[in-house]
């Protein structure tokens, strides 16, 4: 029987020197988790050891799919998925060479994500999980992110600091401890990955757009273009980046740019305009981060999402880190974006913890990660008081 089904702890084990005397207490964390995710524009699946070691992942990516599109299109996404999801599982346990019967649980992506594409992974994963009589947890795909960090970093310090920015959310998140999760900071509308998308759209460079203008802003000049950081009216340290990417079209128009055309090489005006805007955006967020840290307290910053892929915004974050005191963690590039390890991690915790789904579990579209407001909501209309 697995161990997730005996007692839902992990084991604890000794070793006993040939002499009798007990040398060292191991804690032997005996998991094994298969994670589903395909919450967007990737059909991934992943097996976790102990919520830290990666076994195998295998992520299909529908990239060539959607770029002629500019963007992803939910209905051959989901098509894509039903396509995908039978042979990437299959794959994850071939490379791991293990049997499917030897999982301890499953984990799948349940929101926020594609409708039609979280369907195909929580229909599937559910069906494994009653076929092979194992127990299955639904993870926030933002909460996955999060996790990504459990990877190639030392273990995270608690309370954190999480910026999360990627191409459906940009949010900074103080987790006291883990599993607690408070919104510090919200976009008022696109998210920081959407605004990297459609500014290289406008410029005719192709999708996703982080990567390009990351690349072509290495090329150019930071201070060419002054965009001005956008600031809350009510100042709260929210983010809003519509009123930029009006700006970058105004920018294009009045000085007559270009947009490339056919693959052409991009002129130098364009690799100055993706280092202005790549600049300003980094600035918003690192500033953001440095400016409400102080309130938190935080011993770690966490970076991730698929924005953190950005290597400005890494520079960034780390020496915002270091004027902090505390380390700052980020996933390494192919942990950045959608990927089924990060699901399988943050769910062997839930596991572990005896949280288990039932076989209605369901995919919730707008599924938002932030307990604790949810708790402290609870608790005042229960008359509780806060001293602090
Ligand atoms: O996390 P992710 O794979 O999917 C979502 O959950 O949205 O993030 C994808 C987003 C896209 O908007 C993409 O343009 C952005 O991450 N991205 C980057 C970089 N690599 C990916 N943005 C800026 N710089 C990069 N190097
Ligand atoms: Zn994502």
């Amino acid at each position: 029987m697995s161990p997730l089904y005996t007692s839902g702890e992990v084991y604890h084990s000794q070793l006993i020197h040939a002499s009798g005397h007990r040398l060292n207490t191991v804690r032997i964390y005996i998991v094994l988790v298969l994670g589903i995710e395909t919450s967007c524009d990737e059909t991934a699946a992943a097996l976790v050891r102990d919520g830290r070691e990666i076994v195998s992942s295998v992520i299909a990516s529908q990239i060539a799919l959607h770029e002629r599109f500019g963007g992803v299109v939910p209905e051959l996404a989901s098509r894509e998925h039903l396509d995908k999801i039978v042979p990437v599982v299959a794959e994850a346990f071939t490379r791991a060479a293990i049997d499917m019967t030897n999982i301890d649980g499953l984990a799948v992506t349940v929101g926020p994500g594609l409708v039609g594409s979280l369907l195909v992974g929580v229909s599937y994963a559910k069906a494994m999980a009653f076929a092979l009589n194992k127990p299955i947890v639904g993870v926030n795909h933002i909460e996955g992110h999060i996790y990504s960090v459990a990877f190639e970093n030392p273990p995270v310090q608690y309370p954190a600091l999480a910026l999360v920015v990627s191409g459906g959310h940009t949010n900074i998140f103080h987790i006291p401890s883990p599993g607690k999760y408070k919104v510090v900071a919200r976009t008022r509308d696109d998210a920081a990955g959407e605004a990297f998308d459609k500014v290289a759209k406008m410029l005719g460079l192709g999708y996703p757009g982080g990567p390009i203008i990351e690349r072509l802003a290495r090329e150019g000049n930071p201070q060419a273009v002054r965009f001005a950081i956008p600031r809350m009216g009510d100042g709260l340290p929210d983010f809003s980046f519509s009123g930029l990417k009006t700006a970058v079209t105004r920018h294009v128009r009045e000085t007559g740019m270009r947009p490339v055309q056919n693959g052409e090489q991009p002129a130098q005006n364009i690799k100055d305009l993706a280092a202005s805007f790549q600049s300003v955006v980094v600035r918003s967020l690192v500033g953001t981060l440095e400016r409400v840290a102080p309130d938190f307290g935080p011993r770690t910053l966490i970076v991730a999402g698929g924005v953190a892929c950005n290597g400005a915004l890494r520079e960034a974050s780390r020496t915002a880190a270091e004027r902090l005191g505390v380390p700052a963690y980020f996933p390494s590039p192919h942990l950045s974006t959608d990927n089924a390890a990060m699901i399988a991690a943050a769910g062997t915790v839930k596991l572990v913890a005896g949280e288990r789904a039932g076989l209605d579990l369901n995919a919730d579209v707008t599924l938002r990660l932030q307990n604790l407001d949810l708790e402290e909501e609870a608790l005042k209309r229960a008359g509780v008081r806060y001293r602090l």
